[in-house]
């Protein structure tokens, strides 16, 4: 892996490259206030173990994290619940849409991972068990500023009520779900926390730094605390290749060679375990919901690095 200078202008160069190119993607319209965002923003910051970070475009402007935030979930509930989360969610790839409901029907409400819509509703849960949504929102919250070492974190009401007010298709998955008995918690509980943790805003040098410990093998590197084993990180990183970008994730994995979670806010957060956290944001999304640009600068990253779990 590439350090110092070299590091910072090689991401200064992509970052131009990308901000260059007139082929943007398609923003999220599905969550209203998504559909404002301007295609032309792109950011890029990357967080090495020692807490430097190479950055540059708009790697400081806060965006909408989404299903990004499902890592940081998946992570808490795993801490909770330990494997017995696996009798509420799948590991497999879904092979679906994101937002598909038609597996839950045959595979009697059981998500298939927990990166689709359906399966991070059944983690968040998960976390909700026990506790007020107030209560499990400022747990997730407190996590991603330990993480990100920046308490300016913060949820976007805006976008987080925006979604509330049309996420028909979530609450749908919900509701199946808890007929199910997959859903413990009141549904509108459940989604509240679930449309408030996708709201989180951070940009890409919080996000870049957050992802640390999944590169490090779950420490944290400012305090040298563990937020989880080892062999959980790596497990953790796994299920971002395999699933990370839903019906994308084989092209991702073929593509950049590393570990990835994206989002419909047009950010992407990549893991090279051992060596550094990547987060990279341009709004515009292709066919399978990912971060158009996103996938591209990470792809001219990793072949011009040389870094791959390969
Ligand atoms: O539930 C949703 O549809 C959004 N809050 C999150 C979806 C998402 O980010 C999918 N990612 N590419």
């Amino acid at each position: 892996m590439i350090t110092g200078p070299d590091l910072q202008s090689l991401v200064s160069q992509i970052a131009d490259e990308m901000r260059a190119r007139p082929d943007r993607g398609r923003v999220a319209d599905y969550i209203p206030e998504l559909a404002r965002v301007d295609p032309a923003y792109f950011g890029m910051a990357v967080a090495l173990p020692d807490g430097t970070v190479a950055a540059a475009g708009d790697a400081d402007t806060p965006f909408s994290i989404q299903s990004i935030s499902k890592v940081f979930t998946l992570t808490l509930a795993l801490g909770i619940a330990g494997d017995r989360l696996w009798k509420r969610v799948g590991r497999e790839p879904s092979g679906s849409a994101f937002n598909s409901i038609v597996q839950l029907e045959s595979e009697k409400g059981v998500p298939r991972n927990p990166f689709i819509n359906a399966g991070a509703i059944a983690v968040t849960d998960v976390i909700l068990s026990g506790h007020k949504p107030r209560e499990a929102l400022g747990e997730i919250l407190r996590f991603m500023r330990f993480l990100s070492d920046d308490q300016g974190v913060a949820i976007d009401k805006a976008v987080a009520e925006s979604e509330q007010r049309t996420g028909f298709r979530n609450m749908a998955l919900a509701n199946y779900m808890k007929s199910f008995g997959v859903i413990e918690n009141p549904v509108d509980y459940t989604l509240g926390v679930y449309f408030h943790h996708c709201a989180i805003a951070m940009s890409c040098r919080q996000l870049a730094l957050a992802g640390r410990f999944l590169a490090q093998s779950g420490r944290h590197p400012a305090t040298g605390l563990s937020v989880i084993q080892a062999e959980r990180a790596r497990r953790i990183n796994a299920i971002m290749l395999t699933c990370g970008h839903y019906d994308g994730s084989g092209e991702f994995a073929y593509r950049v060679g590393l570990p990835g979670k994206s989002g419909v806010g047009g950010g992407i957060l990549a893991v090279v375990p051992g060596q550094a956290s990547i987060a990279v944001w341009s709004p515009g999304l292709d066919a399978a919901g990912n971060s158009h640009l996103g996938r591209i600068a990470l792809e001219a990253f990793a072949k011009r690095s040389g870094v791959s779990i390969f």
